[in-house]
């Protein structure tokens, strides 16, 4: 069954446990394994957290940007796919190749340790980064969940 959602949300911090949930909540009827599912989370954290503290800086309560989450899952073969595209309209990455290297960081300062996209990377099957200086960004990753029966809801 092909399935889809959008789901819009203001760039602050207090939606990213939200913003993982959702996409946890919605993969489900893929019938993902607790693993997979603790995989999705994190990887969406990591890039809803890089929206909030890199493509927005420092925005003043009630001047956050947007985040739009783009879900759709795929059946191929007897296999669960689920794709997600999280896109910000801030500030653009520079050098996307330079930027998801392990350790490479613009705020080492600030406790961050440069593993984000690294994470991203590991935990799903698939993952991209486009982006555009001034314009903003759009990871894009895929997660399949192996060959078992997918539940119809
Ligand atoms: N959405 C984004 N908009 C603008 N710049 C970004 C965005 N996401 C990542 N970056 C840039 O890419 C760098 C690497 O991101 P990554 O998530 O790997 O590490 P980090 O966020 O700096 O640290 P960590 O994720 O370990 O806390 C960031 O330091 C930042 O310069
Ligand atoms: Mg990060």
């Amino acid at each position: 069954m092909k399935n889809y959602m959008k789901l819009e949300i203001a760039a602050t911090g207090a939606n990213e446990s939200f913003a993982r949930s959702a996409v946890a909540a919605f993969a489900l009827p893929l019938n993902p394994s607790l693993a997979e599912l603790s995989d999705i989370k994190t990887a969406v954290s990591e890039a809803v957290t890089n929206c909030i503290v890199h493509a927005y800086g420092k925005r003043k309560e009630g001047e956050e940007g947007r985040i739009l989450i783009e879900c759709e899952t795929e059946e191929r073969g007897g296999e669960g796919i689920l794709h997600i595209g999280i896109t910000d309209y801030g500030c653009g990455i520079e050098d996307v190749d330079r930027a998801i290297q392990p350790f490479y960081t613009t705020l080492s300062d600030e406790e961050r340790s440069g593993m984000g996209f690294t994470i991203m990377q590991t935990f799903m099957s698939e993952f991209s980064v486009e982006s555009e200086k001034g314009k903003g960004t759009t990871v894009k990753m895929s997660k399949n969940f192996g060959a078992r029966d997918t539940v119809d809801a």
